[in-house]
């Protein structure tokens, strides 16, 4: 291999690799996004063949006319040219059409595999997940209503076993893509729709949301956490149990802070008197890696200039900004800090 060929050798290997990663569908982590990467694949493939081909040609095209600089266009063809022109322009125009149709039918085998993937569900983890904007409420349903449990913005699921996700909307079309797990999924408001997937591996996934809803569509990701069935079981228990209850008194003016600020209003603490529906439940809110559905990391600095001046960060938010004394912003941080 040349000095130059093995230089573009490692910096094509050296972008694909960048495609690797918590966010890419080059890296899949279940059975549904491995035949997602396959047809990528095979586009890809096909693809550089064609972009080889056109160029080879119109590099022969160029060469052959500086043959013949000086020569004037042949006011009368030999005969039978016409003729060839015709047939090479046919059969490109009847191989475009093949390698199209190829591609379609690989694309609708891909659908029909990924659909079969979901048909034996039987035992398969239901969530439901409902899109607002521009965060994710996600509810793990349980046939004893004192067992469900409520999160936003990260889902947790168990390595192996089938997730089946039933997706709404709150306000407009969204669309849930968690690329190493499956492919897009719209979430349309009043219609009832599904998505089936598997992690065989653990990993923290990052999730985005692919359908454009409003002003800060960018900054509604989410983070779907695989890991394995007795770590998910006990996570999923901790949901399901209400608020720690404040451990001294700072946490206790922090709790009275929350409740006088009307926080309650719009966020649910279980367990407290907070029961609002309409942004993200805080009942666990310090286990949560990220704050703002992904926009920001989870750490009692984010957390503070969150709550005074939210609409900085993340613009347009529904979120007011909260005038709060220095006391009293750092007692409810305190009692934010212990919902684990
Ligand atoms: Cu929700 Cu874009």
């Amino acid at each position: 291999m040349s000095a130059k060929a093995g230089a573009a050798w490692t910096l094509l290997a050296g972008a694909l690799s960048g495609c690797r990663g918590a966010s890419s569908v080059l890296d899949p982590a279940g059975p549904q996004a491995a035949r997602i990467e396959a047809y990528w694949w095979l586009i890809a493939g096909v693809s550089a063949l064609v972009l080889v081909g056109v160029t080879l040609a119109m590099l022969y095209a160029v060469w052959h006319r500086r043959q013949r600089p000086h020569a004037e266009p042949e006011p009368f063809p030999p005969p039978g040219l016409e003729h060839r022109r015709g047939r090479i322009v046919g059969t490109l125009v009847a191989l475009t059409v093949i390698v199209l149709g190829g591609l379609l039918a690989a694309s609708f085998a891909t659908d029909r595999a990924i659909a079969a993937f979901g048909a034996g569900y039987g035992d398969a983890l239901q969530i439901e997940v409902i899109g607002h904007q521009w965060w994710w409420e996600v509810h793990y349903a349980d046939p004893v209503p004192g067992r469900w449990a409520v999160t936003a913005n990260e889902i947790h699921i168990p390595v192996g076993r089938t997730v089946k996700l039933l997706l709404n909307a709150h306000d407009v079309i969204h669309s849930f893509w968690v690329p190493n797990l499956a492919g897009k999924q719209d979430l349309i408001p009043g219609y009832a729709a599904y998505l089936t997937f598997r992690a065989d591996r653990a990993g923290v996934f990052r999730g985005q949301c692919a359908e454009f809803c409003g002003y800060q569509h960018a900054k509604m990701g989410l983070l779907v956490v695989a890991e394995p069935p007795a770590d998910f079981a006990a996570w999923l228990d901790r949901q399901r149990s209400p608020a720690a209850l404040p451990a001294d008194a700072r946490q206790q003016r922090g709790l009275a802070v929350f409740l006088a600020r009307d926080c309650g209003f719009c966020h649910a603490v279980q367990g407290t008197g907070a029961a609002g529906k309409s942004a993200p439940d805080l009942t666990h809110l310090a286990g949560r890696q990220t704050l703002a559905a992904t926009a920001l990391p989870n750490t009692p600095g984010h957390l503070a200039a969150w709550i005074v001046d939210p609409q900085t960060a993340k613009p347009g938010n529904h979120m007011p900004p909260h005038d709060l004394d220095p006391a009293d912003l750092e007692d409810l941080l305190a009692y934010l800090g212990s919902l684990r």
